[in-house]
């Protein structure tokens, strides 16, 4: 019996007879010679069934697109075969014959993709993502295990809010009212007072009426606290994790990223320094001739960027009607729902901006700086850019407001480049009693759900921080997805809840 292999592992055994275990990702017949793209996990091989070897040639005939199947045969070098070896077959083995898969080579929208999330994972850019997610989640945790932090695992079910109670998703707990997660923050920060420097990465729930392409109502999120950390230690600790986090995935990951085309000269230039600016600094930077020339700019480049689609459109609309049925007509098809797809998306990305800029231009200072205004800064650094000290105001009732400027809270968000906006928020604590006391009768909060977390003022108190940074956002960066939903296997967002 010859040896199992992986397809990743083929090029060992060159010359040798072996079998693979997998699915059909697609077949070419040619009269005399059948070609079976197989995918087993690890990769794609193109086997090579000749007619001379009869009985594997009629059982190659008879299996459709992802019918799972076994086959045997000789490892062959060839330049042109994807992954660089191919098998030449001696015996084709169906283990079930799938009929019907409804995800085939003609264009699908991504509606009918999204509804089909549980197959469309078997396609090489489903499955790059998910490796890269996979990796940037083992880079986080050993980002921190390194550093002598502790994983610290806090609760789903909680009795209150920590980020505003406008976005909690209701749980009946035997009767009582409870709700999700939307962070492990407050906990974490009692077990900081025990550990010194504490992690805890879980899903975490915001039911944020919004359909962005950044926001899901179930992500993941990665949240390191520190006992005796003030506001420019978390900013050092949020440049060198992400740089870590980067520079891991480039590493590791430059098959999946290439697999997803995506430009990594951006990635390449991520290393410290990184911009720094304050809020009121960030504001005058939207309000500056240089940023509203640059988006001026930008508005007539991406007009005359939708006409052209719009001509392209035209013209393989034009050949879809003279091509005959078969490859080239799919291929046509999927090239035009592609073309439908960006042009309807950037048509009202067109129409929403010039009131974007305009509200730039106007921004007031007081208000929380929103996904349009983080496009707008992201675009204009090369570089995550760490923004500080954001009105109290618009902020969590536990960050600690700015000694010699209390309007202002010593906080920090990290707005990812190329547009991709906030990947990470956090901040100091207010670590006064009674300054904490203060701030949560200001928001009219019930002190009875917090007396504990109280008591982290009560009993040694020490000034620490800590930050949150969103996986499937940092995931849609660095893949260079236009949108959260791929990030994440089975998204749970508004308007999405299947499969
Ligand atoms: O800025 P946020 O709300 O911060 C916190 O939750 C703090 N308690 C974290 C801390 O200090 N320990 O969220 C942190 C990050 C955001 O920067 C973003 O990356 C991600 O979580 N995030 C979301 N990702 C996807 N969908 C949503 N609806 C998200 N909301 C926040
Ligand atoms: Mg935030």
């Amino acid at each position: 019996m010859e040896p199992m292999v992986e397809i990743k592992a083929l090029s060992a055994h060159a010359g040798a007879a072996v079998t693979l275990q997998g699915w059909l990702y697609g077949k070419r017949s040619g009269g005399k010679v059948a070609f079976l793209l197989v995918r087993d996990g690890t990769g794609l091989c193109q086997c090579v069934v000749e007619a001379e070897a009869a009985d594997a040639f009629a059982r190659a005939n008879e299996l459709a697109q992802e019918s799972s199947l076994q086959v045997t045969g000789t490892v062959r070098k060839d330049e042109r075969a994807p992954g660089g070896y191919e098998l030449l077959v001696t015996a084709v083995r169906p283990i079930q014959i799938a009929k019907d898969y409804p995800i085939t080579r003609k264009a699908h929208g991504v509606d009918f993709l999204m509804n089909h999330r549980h197959l469309w994972f078997r396609t090489p850019r489903q499955t790059a993502i998910l490796r890269v997610r996979h990796r940037l989640i083992r880079s986080m945790r050993a980002f921190f295990d390194d550093r002598g932090f502790t994983l610290v695992d806090t609760p789903i079910l909680s009795p209150g809010a920590a980020e505003g109670a406008g976005t909690l998703f209701p749980v009946d707990f035997f009767d009582e009212q409870v709700y999700l997660a939307q962070t492990g923050q407050l906990y974490l920060e009692a077990a900081a007072m025990a550990l010194g420097k504490v992690y805890c990465f879980g899903p975490t729930f915001r039911a944020e009426k919004s359909k962005t392409r950044r926001h899901l109502a179930e992500f993941w999120m990665i949240e390191p606290e520190i006992a005796f950390a003030e506001l420019p230690d978390l900013a050092e600790l949020a440049e060198a994790f992400i740089t870590h986090l980067v520079g891991d995935i480039l590493t590791h990951c430059r098959a999946e990223l290439e697999t997803l085309e995506r430009d990594m000269a951006p990635l390449e230039r991520i290393a410290p320094p990184f911009p720094r600016l304050t809020y009121s600094e960030a504001v005058d930077l939207l309000h500056s001739g240089e940023v509203h020339e640059r988006l001026l700019s930008e508005l007539e480049r991406d007009r005359a960027c939708l006409k052209q689609w719009q001509a392209d459109l035209g013209r393989a609309e034009e050949e879809r009607a003279a091509a005959k049925k078969g490859w080239r007509q799919d291929k046509l098809d999927r090239q035009i729902l592609e073309l439908r797809e960006n042009i309807r998306e950037l048509d009202v990305d067109l129409r929403n901006r010039p009131g974007h800029i305009e509200n730039a231009r106007h921004f007031a200072w007081g208000n929380d700086l929103g996904g349009d205004e983080e496009t707008i800064l992201s675009r204009h650094f090369d570089k995550p850019v760490i923004i500080t000290e954001y009105p109290k105001d618009v902020k969590a009732f536990y960050m600690k407001p700015k000694p010699d400027d209390p309007r202002v809270v010593l906080n920090l968000d990290v707005i990812a480049p190329e547009g991709y906006g906030e990947i990470i928020g956090g901040s100091q604590r207010e670590d006064d009693f009674d300054a904490l006391i203060a701030r949560m009768e200001q928001e009219q909060m019930d002190r009875a759900p917090y007396e504990w977390y109280l008591d982290l003022r009560r009993y040694g108190s020490v000034p620490h921080g800590g930050f949150g940074l969103g996986v499937e956002r940092t995931v849609a960066w660095i893949c260079g997805l236009r949108h959260i939903r791929e990030t994440i296997p089975f998204p749970r967002m508004m308007g999405r809840m299947t499969p």
